[in-house]
């Protein structure tokens, strides 16, 4: 599979939600979850420019950002993907929900496409993800996924592996 060739991205069929290539005409609603280097977008060009960035770091190989879908809607709810790690055969794992959606089970949905994803056709030999310690809903979720704490930092970031 050539992951990384432009035109050929790697959209992932579930049955509730799915994973898709984030558009354009997504980034009115993403606004709110749009990141870079943790900085957050307040405006849609903001978010523009971090799309144009995050679709550099793909078309060189180094992360996969997908959407996720509600199959039902057709909706965005969240997105999620590999950011780090992919030059060594590793991905961190990352995910931020629209808020509207918490609670609901979406985003446990989409990590288990894109884990089975980062396994069986990325071939990675381990996935991780880093969060805060005070960040609950994120430990709870990674814990339902099989990951468990590998290690804790001074400056409070615990990273989970997954087993
Ligand atoms: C981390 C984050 C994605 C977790 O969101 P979430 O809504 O708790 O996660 P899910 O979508 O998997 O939903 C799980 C909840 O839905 C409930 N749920 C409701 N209907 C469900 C269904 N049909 N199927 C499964 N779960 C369902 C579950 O019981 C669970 O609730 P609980 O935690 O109160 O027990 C969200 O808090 C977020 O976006 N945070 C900001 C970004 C962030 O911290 N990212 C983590 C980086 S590692």
């Amino acid at each position: 599979m050539n992951l990384f060739q432009y035109g050929n991205f790697p959209n992932v069929k579930g049955s509730r939600v799915s994973l898709r290539q984030i558009l354009d005409t997504d980034l009115d609603d993403l606004v709110e979850i749009s990141f870079y280097d943790a900085i957050q977008a307040k405006t849609i060009q903001q978010a523009a420019e971090i799309q144009a960035k995050i679709n550099q770091d793909y078309r060189d190989g180094n992360s996969i950002h997908w959407g996720i879908v509600d199959n039902a809607t057709h909706k965005i709810v969240g997105t999620c993907g590999y950011y780090r790690g992919l030059d060594k055969g590793e991905g961190e794992l990352g995910c931020v929900l629209l808020s509207k959606y918490y609670g609901q089970g979406y985003m446990r949905e989409g990590m288990l496409l894109a884990i089975d994803f980062g396994l069986n056709q990325m071939k990675l030999e381990r996935i991780w993800a880093a969060t805060s310690q005070q960040n609950a809903p994120a430990i709870k979720l990674l814990e339902r996924l099989n990951f468990v704490k590998v290690k804790e930092t001074d400056d409070d970031e615990i990273e989970y592996e997954l087993r």
